[in-house]
This record gives structure tokens, sequence and C-alpha cells, in this order.
């Protein structure tokens, strides 16, 4: 009913057709595709979309670089729901989480031209730990990142994931759900700080069951074990986890400061202990 009601109202309008979406595919067109869910888009489909441009201020390019692309809102407006978390999905199987508040304060963009050119000609990545590599075929970028907000010494950071293969439009509290602290808490508790931070930081590459990064192969429940068995370590991984293991590839915080560290333990704590999820 409402996809007639629309039809009509649009095609009353005259805008019919510079509204309709192009279709996903139901399987793969090219290597570059985009896949939403279980479906696909293409590359020049993506083109196809409304467009906006800024220039980069984010790490993933050390040199200035015209941006342009299409909004996760609008992908998510096409495609999604209106009250959907936005899943960005990597190759490495790291994680990026855009809920409803993050999308409205921040406005990230799949980016689908760099100075104009397609992923190919894209700059190689610098990051630490992926140096040389190319970013495509999507990457996500924020056109002015300003935090919005602070939970202890953990500041809202950039959501700029490269190598993005696929979207998924999640329902928020099913995904953030699967990582809420095991038992009640009260707001302000240290547990359910913990869990904040958690949703940002850690849920990029570690994983509850099915969701969350996979990148780690580390569940919630085994950081949990180690926060409670091992709290300096637990400390010390968190905070410069190449000190501990030359070979990491977590991303530190090092501006944890002992009650946001406490905090962490507290929430990883209650896996080990309550209901079983
Ligand atoms: C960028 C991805 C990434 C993020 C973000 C991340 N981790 Fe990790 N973490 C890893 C990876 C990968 C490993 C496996 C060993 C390694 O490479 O360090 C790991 C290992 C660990 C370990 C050590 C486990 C062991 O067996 O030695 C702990 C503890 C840990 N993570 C806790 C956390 C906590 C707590 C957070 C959030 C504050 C977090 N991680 C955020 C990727 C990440």
């Amino acid at each position: 009913m409402r996809s007639v009601l629309a039809f009509v109202l649009l095609v009353g309008t005259g805008v019919f057709a510079a509204q309709a979406p192009p279709p996903l595919h139901v399987s793969r067109q090219s290597a570059t595709d985009l896949q939403i869910g279980s479906r696909y888009i293409t590359y020049q489909e993506l083109l196809q979309l409304p467009q906006e441009k800024f220039p980069s201020d984010d790490s993933n390019f050390p040199k200035p670089a015209q941006l342009s692309g299409v909004s996760l809102q609008e992908l998510k407006k096409l495609y999604g729901a209106p009250g959907d978390l936005v899943v960005a999905l990597c190759q490495d199987g790291y994680r990026s989480n855009y809920s409803t508040a993050y999308l409205g304060a921040h406005h990230p963009v799949l980016v689908l031209t760099v100075d104009g050119k397609p992923q190919a000609q894209w700059p190689k990545s610098e990051d630490e730990n992926h140096v040389g590599v190319d970013m495509g075929p999507y990457l996500i970028a924020d056109p002015h990142f300003k935090p919005s907000f602070k939970v202890l010494s953990h500041t809202d950071e950039p959501q700029i994931p490269f190598q993005v293969v696929k979207l998924e439009f999640r329902n928020e509290q099913q995904v953030f759900g699967a990582i809420a602290p095991h038992g009640n808490y009260a707001p302000g508790s240290p547990e359910v700080e913990g869990y904040r931070i958690a949703q940002q930081n850690c849920f990029r590459c570690h994983n509850s069951g099915a969701e969350g990064g996979q990148m780690a192969g580390i569940t919630f429940t085994m950081i949990g074990m180690m926060a409670k068995s091992s709290p300096d370590f637990f400390a010390k991984y968190v905070r410069n986890p190449q000190a501990v293991n030359p070979k990491s590839k977590m991303a530190g915080s090092p501006q944890y400061d002992d009650q946001t560290i406490a905090a962490l333990r507290a929430y990883f704590t209650t896996f080990t202990t309550g209901e079983q999820k």
C-alpha cells in the first residue's frame, strides 16, 4: 500500500524519474559492486544517486583531497528504514556501526571518487597496519567531524573505514543488544559507561556471536575473562597493545584514564557471570 501511494504521489509531482532508486541486483555484476544486505549495486549505479562533494580532513588522507559520494543517510532512505543502524563491513572483518545519533551528528558519506578519480586510482593507505594497500572498493568519510559526545575519557571518534565491501541496514537495539551488559545496571554506572564506550570502540573488531567485528576473533566473553583474571594485562592491552604484543593489529586507546579502564573492566566482566547469551 505504502509503495503504491508513494508512486502516485511522486508521479503526481513529476519527480518520479529523479527519485526512483536503481533496483538492487540479486547477483554480483562486478568486483567493485557494493553489497547491500543480500543484494548488490554497481559503482556506476551509485554514481547516479545524489552526490555530495567535500574536502577530506581525516587520517585516511594525509594530503588534502577532494572527495565525493553518496551519504549513508541517502542510502538508508532508499534501501533501509528510518530507525536503522547502518553497518559498514570491511574485507578484513572490521565493522563500523553508524547509529541514528551518529548519522545525524556527522552525516557520513560513502566515498566514490577521490580528486575526481575512481577506486583504482585512489592513493594507497598509509595506515600502519595497511601500508600500501588499496583503500577501495569503498571508504567512508565524515565531511566535517566534530565530536558529539564524551563518556569518561572516551571522546566520540570518526568512523572512517576503508576496504568497505558491504552495508547492512539493521535494527539498532538488536545489534547493540548483543553486547548489552549481562545483568541490570543503572545509567551512569561503570557497566553502562563501559557499554557505551565498547559500542563505538571494541565492537568494531571484537564480536559477540554473529554481531560485531570479526577481525580479532576474540569474543566479548573472552575479553571479559581476561579483564577479570588479569586486570593489569587488560589495562595495558587496551592502552597500548603494541607494547604487549609488537605484532598487534589492535587500535590502542592511550588516552583512557584509570576510571575509564575500570568502567571497561566492570562492563566486560559482566559477560563472565549472570545470564548467558
Ligand atoms: C582495530 C580493531 C580493534 C579494536 C578497535 C579493539 N581491538 Fe582488541 N584486539 C584486536 C585484535 C586484532 C586482537 C588480537 C591480537 C592483536 O592483534 O592484538 C585484539 C586483542 C585484544 C585483547 C588481548 C587478547 C589476548 O588473547 O591476548 C584484549 C584484552 C582486547 N583486544 C580488548 C579490547 C578492548 C577492551 C577494546 C575496546 C576498548 C578493543 N580490544 C578494541 C583488535 C581490536
